[in-house]
C-alpha cells in the first residue's frame, strides 16, 4: 500500500487587517459586563476559582466543597460535592418574580397561526405534568436515557425540562435527521423511549416526521436496542398529521396520556453536579457519531455566565436565538443560558425565508426583539435573497451574535450595517459541541469588534496555537496552526459517552505533556480547528483540520456520509468531499465508485436520488454526485484527499500534483479560506499505481500531519470533470 505523506508544520496565511468597530455608549451603560475589574477577576491566577462567579448565578441545593477535581484528569470535575436541579433552576426559581412573564415566545412557520406564549407559570405545568408522565407511565428515573427527535417546537424544551427535573438524561436529534441516524444514536445511548412528533411546518409544507420513528426504531433494533415506547406529541393536538401508522402498545399520543397528569406536581430531584444532564451527538471522524456527555452544575453555570455576559441577557431583554434546539447553540442558548437567567426565549418553527426574507424582521418588529442570535449561513441567505428587507421593519437591536462557521467580512458587514443598523455590538463566537459555552469571543461592552476574526479567549478560558510538535505559535506571526484551549473550564463536556479512551484520544492525546498527569497544565484541549492569532490578540478561525465538513454550521462526518452512500447496493466506494457554496460555505459533493462492470445508468441515478437514500442524507443533500466506472486502459485511478505546501496552497492543482508525485490531475477541490487561499485541497487524480488501494494524507489549516481513511476510485471514462449525475439540492 502507498501512501502519499506530506509534512506541512505551518501554513503562511497573509491576511488583511480588518478595521475595528467600537460598542455604543447605549450599549456599554446597560451592559452586564461593563466593569474592567472583570477581566482580573478571571485572570489566569484566579483559576479555576473564578468560575464561582458563574455558579453562583444558580441556586444549589447543596454547595460544593471543591470547585475543580483533577484526580483523573483529563476527566474534568466541577463543583464537586455540590447538588442541584435544572429544570428547578430554569423554571421553579423564577415564578416568585417572573410567574407570568413569558418564559419562551413560539412563532408558527404559517404565518396566519397565532404565536403561543408560555410564561413561566405556564412552562412550570407543562414541565411537571410530563414529567409526571415520564416518570409514572414509563418507569423512567435519574440516569435512564432518552431519545427526542424533535423539531423547534415548545414541546421540545418542555421534554428537556421534565427530563431534567427526573435526573433522566435526554439526547435529543436534530429533526431534519434521518430516521436511521436517529435509530443509530437510540441504539448508542441504550434509550428505550423515543420521543418524537407526528409532523412538522418546514418551508409552506406539513412533513410527515413519525415516519422516521419506526426507521429509528428498526435501525436501533438491528443495532440491539428495542425501544418500549414511541411517545408522539401532535403539532396539531386532537388531531393526527402523519400519514404512517400508528404500532398498537408501542406508540402513544402525548396529548392523550397527559388527561391523566393534569395538574400533577413533580419534586425536582436534587442531581450531584457531576450527574450528565444531557447527551449530544456531534460527527467524528468515523462513521459513528459521539455521544458529547455534558454535566448539570458545570454546563448550566457555564451557560449562565456566559449568556449573562456575552450574550448580555438580562431578564427584560426579548432574546431571539435564531438556531435549532437540535444542535448544542439551541440547548445552552436557546433553552439553557437564557432560562437559567429568567429571560424571554424566542423560538421559530420554520426556515428563515418562508414565506419571504422579510419573515425574520417581521417576527422581530412584532415581538419586539432586541438581542438577535444566528448563524453566517442563515445571514448569508438573508443578504442574499432580501438585501434590503430589514429596512422595511422597525425593531432595534442592542447585541448581534453569529456562531458555527467563519463569517466573512463583507457578509458581517451586511449584518452590523443593515440587520443592526448600526446600532447592535457583534459577537462572533467560537466553540463546538463538546465545549458546552463560547471558548472565543469580544465582550461586547469592552472589547473591539472585528470582521471575519472571534477574539481573544472568552473569561477564564486560556486558548493557545500549536504547531505540529506542540510548540506555540506567537501571536502576529501570520502562521496558522491547531488552536488548543489550556485550561479545563466548567462547560467542557465529560467524556463520549460509553468510550472514554475515544475522549481522551480525539481530544487529548496529541498535546498531552506527560502520561498520566493530574495536573491540568499538562492537558491542553484539542479542538480540531485550524486558527491564527493576531498581534491584538484576536483569533481568527480557519475551519477544520480533520476530516469534518461544515455545511450550514453543522457538523458532518465524511465517514457518515460516505456510510450512508454504501446503502445504494451498485455503490462500491464513496468519497464525501467539500467545495465552496455561496451561501452554506461548504457543500458537499460526493464520488462514487460503482461496483466492478457497472455503468452509471439512469437506474442507478434514480436510486441514488431516491427517497430512501435521500433520508439517510436529509437536509444535507449532496450537491452533486460524481460517478466514475472502469476505465479503458490498464493503470489505476485513485480519488485521493491530497495535500501539497507552501507555495502551493496558493493553487490546489499545482499542490496536489506535486503531492501525486507526477500523477495526473484531473478534479480538485478542497476547503480555501475567505481570501480564496487552499486550506485543504482534495484532488481526483490519475494514476498509474496498481495497488487496490489508494493514498490519501490529509492536512488541514492547521498543517498538522494526519492521515485519513483512504479512498480509492478508478475513474472511468467520461468521469472528468463533473461527469455523471447531478441530483438536485432538496436541503
Ligand atoms: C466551527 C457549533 C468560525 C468550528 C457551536 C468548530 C466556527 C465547529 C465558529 C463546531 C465561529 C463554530 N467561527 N468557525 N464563530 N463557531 N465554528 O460542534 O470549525 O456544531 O469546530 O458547534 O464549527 O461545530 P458545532
Amino acid at each position: 500500500m502507498s501512501e502519499v505523506q506530506v509534512s506541512e508544520a505551518e501554513i503562511a496565511v497573509h491576511w488583511r487587517e480588518e478595521e475595528l468597530f467600537y460598542p455604543p455608549p447605549k450599549f456599554i451603560g446597560q451592559a452586564n459586563a461593563n466593569d474592567p475589574a472583570i477581566f482580573e477577576r478571571f485572570a489566569e491566577k484566579n483559576f479555576p476559582e473564578c468560575f464561582k462567579e458563574y455558579a453562583d448565578l444558580l441556586t444549589w441545593d447543596k454547595y460544593w466543597h471543591t470547585t475543580l477535581d483533577t484526580s483523573n484528569a483529563p476527566f474534568w470535575k466541577w463543583f464537586v460535592g455540590g447538588k442541584l436541579n435544572a429544570s428547578y433552576n430554569c423554571v421553579d426559581r423564577h415564578l416568585a418574580k417572573y410567574r407570568n412573564k413569558g418564559a419562551l415566545i413560539w412563532v408558527p412557520e404559517p404565518e396566519a397561526e397565532a404565536t403561543q406564549v408560555i410564561t413561566y407559570q405556564e412552562l412550570y405545568k407543562r414541565v411537571n405534568e410530563f414529567a409526571a408522565l415520564l416518570r409514572d407511565y414509563c418507569g423512567l428515573k435519574a440516569g435512564d436515557r432518552v431519545t427526542f427527535h424533535l423539531p423547534m417546537v415548545p414541546e421540545l424544551p418542555v421534554s428537556m425540562l421534565a427530563c431534567a427535573r427526573l435526573g433522566v438524561i435526554h439526547s435529543e436529534v436534530f429533526g431534519g435527521f434521518s430516521g436511521a441516524a436517529c435509530g443509530g444514536r437510540i441504539a448508542d445511548s441504550g434509550s428505550e423511549v423515543l420521543i418524537t412528533m407526528d409532523a412538522y411546518y418546514r418551508n409552506g409544507d406539513l412533513l410527515d416526521h413519525k415516519i422516521k420513528a419506526d426507521e429509528a426504531v428498526e435501525e436501533a433494533k438491528k443495532q440491539g436496542q428495542k425501544v418500549d415506547k414511541v411517545l408522539i406529541w401532535r403539532r396539531h393536538p386532537g388531531k393526527y398529521s402523519a400519514k404512517t401508522e400508528i404500532v398498537k402498545g408501542r406508540d402513544f399520543f402525548i396529548d392523550e396520556l397527559m388527561a391523566d397528569y393534569k395538574d400533577k406536581i413533580v419534586e425536582p430531584v436534587s442531581m450531584p453536579a457531576e450527574a450528565p444532564l444531557f447527551l449530544m451527538y456531534t460527527s467524528g471522524t468515523t462513521a459513528k457519531p459521539k455521544g458529547c456527555q455534558h454535566s448539570t452544575g458545570g454546563y448550566l453555570s457555564y451557560v449562565a455566565g456566559t449568556s449573562k455576559y456575552y450574550q448580555d441577557i438580562h431578564p427584560e431583554d426579548t432574546y431571539w436565538c435564531f438556531a435549532d434546539i437540535g444542535w448544542i447553540t439551541g440547548h445552552s442558548y436557546i433553552v439553557y443560558g437564557p432560562l437559567a437567567l429568567g429571560a424571554t426565549s424566542v423560538m421559530y418553527e420554520g426556515v428563515p425565508t418562508y414565506p419571504d426574507p422579510g419573515r425574520p424582521w417581521r417576527i422581530a418588529e412584532r415581538l419586539n426583539v432586541n438581542i438577535f442570535h444566528t448563524a453566517p449561513t442563515t445571514i448569508r441567505m438573508l443578504r442574499k435573497l432580501g438585501p434590503n428587507e430589514p429596512k422595511k421593519y422597525n425593531y432595534h437591536f442592542k447585541h448581534m451574535t453569529t456562531v458555527g462557521e467563519p463569517i466573512e467580512p463583507e457578509v458581517w458587514r451586511w449584518y452590523y450595517h443593515e440587520v443592526g443598523k448600526d446600532e447592535a455590538v457583534i459577537v462572533d463566537t467560537w466553540w463546538q459541541t463538546e465545549n458546552g459555552g463560547f471558548l472565543c469571543s469580544t465582550l461586547p461592552a469592552q472589547q473591539p469588534m472585528k470582521p471575519g476574526s472571534c477574539g481573544p479567549g472568552v473569561l477564564g478560558i486560556y486558548p493557545e496555537i500549536l504547531d505540529e510538535h506542540g510548540k506555540p505559535v506567537p501571536k502576529g506571526s501570520s502562521k496558522a496552526g491547531n488552536i488548543t484551549i489550556r485550561n479545563p473550564w466548567p462547560g467542557i463536556f465529560q467524556t463520549i459517552y460509553g468510550d472514554p479512551d475515544r475522549f481522551v484520544s480525539t481530544y487529548y492525546a496529541k498535546y498531552n505533556k506527560k502520561k498520566g498527569s493530574k495536573d491540568w497544565h499538562d492537558w491542553p484541549y484539542f479542538a480540531g480547528d485550524g486558527a491564527l492569532l493576531a498581534e491584538d490578540g484576536y483569533f481568527r478561525i480557519l475551519g477544520r483540520v480533520d476530516d469534518v465538513i461544515n455545511v450550514a454550521g453543522h457538523r458532518l462526518g465524511t465517514k457518515e456520509l460516505e456510510s450512508a452512500s454504501l446503502t445504494v447496493e451498485e455503490i462500491a466506494e464513496a468519497a464525501a468531499v467539500p467545495v465552496i457554496d455561496d451561501l452554506r460555505g461548504r457543500a458537499v459533493e460526493i464520488y462514487i465508485a460503482l461496483k466492478p462492470g457497472l455503468k452509471p445508468s439512469k437506474e442507478i441515478e434514480d436510486k441514488v436520488s431516491a427517497p430512501r437514500y435521500r433520508r439517510h442524507l436529509q437536509f444535507h443533500q449532496p450537491r452533486r454526485h460524481h460517478y466514475a466506472s472502469q476505465s479503458r486502459d490498464s493503470g489505476h485511478h485513485q480519488a485521493s484527499r491530497r495535500v501539497g505546501k507552501g507555495e502551493a496552497w496558493r493553487d490546489p492543482a499545482r499542490a496536489v500534483g506535486q503531492g501525486a508525485r507526477g500523477d495526473q490531475v484531473f478534479r480538485t477541490g478542497g476547503i480555501t479560506d475567505q481570501r480564496g487561499r487552499a486550506q485543504l485541497a482534495l484532488s481526483f487524480v490519475r494514476t498509474r499505481r496498481t495497488e487496490p488501494s489508494g493514498a490519501a494524507g490529509v492536512v488541514g489549516a492547521g498543517g498538522h500531519r494526519r492521515r485519513v481513511r483512504l479512498l480509492y476510485i478508478e475513474i472511468g471514462e467520461g468521469a472528468g470533470d463533473g461527469g455523471g449525475g447531478v441530483v438536485p439540492d432538496v436541503g
